[in-house]
């Protein structure tokens, strides 16, 4: 259940309650499940913990003040309001949530909450007598008429002595709570690493052999795979390309420092996808000095590349590997034989002979192969077309073994 927390962005508004402290756990189940977390405090919440714990906690400043003019600069309150995939208050004290649901916006918490169109939800803390009161329950039902979720409260000994309900639960509960709310992607909880763009050659300082891969295929695959809720490496050569959001993106040059990015990333990892262009050779040696233009003709001495997809498979824990194929006859017929050669679990061929699709274009056309069949993918945008190959991924990958986390 926890692993569909990974990549989510879960803004934790903490209002002036004793179970304050139990934020400061809950901030860590929330990060170790993998989920970025940002806080909003109240100024009551401040008597009770310093925001200096929840920034240590949360790996972010906290969010205290709507006037703050520094504050705002750096992520103001609409920017917060939208970066949020949920926004849980914990512990929401009987002010708070009366606040909340009347609409108020007096304060960061209130505002952010009417400003986002984030998933809801709160977890009451305050004295039982305090929860039966009817106009708490009143401004309760309010807020469940707008799909907001309510976690708790339990029952049991309260901190002014009183027992009965208004405790807030647990920290590992309400994780679990807000796991719930999220739905089960078919690569939830896996670590996707992809290889994507071209590679660099150098031969001396100003000069290099590449390719014209833009990497537009690997990034699509990257997002529909954060889509599909995995956590994703992205490994990309030298490409003009924004990081699709939640990625963690490594930038190498050559192929060599390629292959090192690509064994560091891949331990652990659940699957692999070399969607890089990787130059087949370098030069022997780059030159310390820019080679000067003197003799007609010049005879560059290149050596082999390794290949990294090979080298990935090979390795004992090996992950689920998808390797790419470009090719210009016998499409197929090409693609298979270097499914066996290079040990891979799947493999997607272009016919690059078609003008169309390919390297620089944003549509693209496949046939994907494994051992025991294929399938065309018509051709479509890189981001259909990458969420159709993500699909039968997870789906290849299930039928070998690999099962979905929930
Ligand atoms: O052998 P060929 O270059 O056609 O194989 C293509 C596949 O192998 C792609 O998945 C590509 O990313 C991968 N490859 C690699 N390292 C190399 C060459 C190719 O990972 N040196």
């Amino acid at each position: 259940m926890l692993a569909r927390l990974a990549n989510k962005r879960i803004l934790l508004g903490v209002s002036g309650g004793i179970a304050a402290y139990k934020s400061a756990e809950l901030i860590r189940r929330l990060r170790d499940a993998g989920a970025e977390v940002r806080v909003v405090m109240t100024p009551a919440a401040q008597q009770f913990i310093t925001p200096l714990t929840l920034q240590a906690l949360s790996g972010n400043p906290v969010h205290t003040d709507l006037l703050d003019p520094a504050a705002e600069a750096a992520m103001g309150h609409i920017e917060l309001a939208r970066w949020a995939d949920l926004v849980l208050v914990a512990p929401a004290s009987a002010d708070c949530i009366a606040r909340l649901a009347q609409g108020m916006a007096n304060d960061l918490l209130s505002t952010v909450w009417l400003a986002t169109r984030a998933k809801l939800a709160i977890a009451p803390a305050m004295n039982q007598q305090m929860w039966a009161a009817p106009s708490l329950q009143a401004n309760l039902a309010l807020l469940g008429e707008r799909d907001v979720a309510v976690f708790g409260p339990a029952s049991g000994v309260q901190a002014c002595g009183d027992v009965g309900a208004g405790r807030m639960l647990e920290a590992v509960e309400l994780a679990d709570a807000c796991a719930g709310l999220f739905a089960t992607g078919t690569l939830t909880g896996r670590h996707v690493v992809i290889t994507a763009g071209p590679t660099r050659e150098a031969l001396d300082p100003v000069r290099y052999l590449s390719n014209h891969s833009s990497g537009k295929m690997g990034f699509a695959i990257a997002a529909a795979c954060i889509e599909a809720g995995a956590r994703v490496t992205l490994v990309a050569g030298p490409v003009n390309l924004p990081t699709p959001d939640r990625v963690t993106r490594v930038n190498v040059t050559s192929a060599e420092e390629m292959l090192a990015a690509a064994q560091q990333a891949v331990a652990g990892a659940d699957m692999f996808v070399a969607c890089a262009a990787v130059a087949d050779y370098r030069p022997r040696a780059a030159a310390d000095q820019k080679i000067k233009k003197s003799a007609d003709t010049l005879t560059l001495d290149l050596v082999k590349n390794p290949d990294i997809v090979a080298a990935i498979a090979a390795r004992a824990d090996r992950p689920f590997v998808v390797g790419f194929a470009a090719e210009t006859e016998k499409v197929v017929e090409h693609a298979r034989d270097k499914l066996v050669r290079k040990r891979l679990d799947m493999i997607a061929c272009n016919d690059v002979a078609r003008g169309d699709i390919g390297f620089q274009s944003d549509d693209n056309a496949m046939t994907v192969i494994w051992q025991e069949g294929e399938q065309v993918l018509e051709k479509a945008s890189k981001a259909v077309i990458a969420r159709q190959l993500v699909a039968l991924m997870a789906e290849r990958a299930a039928a070998t073994g690999l099962q979905v986390r929930k």
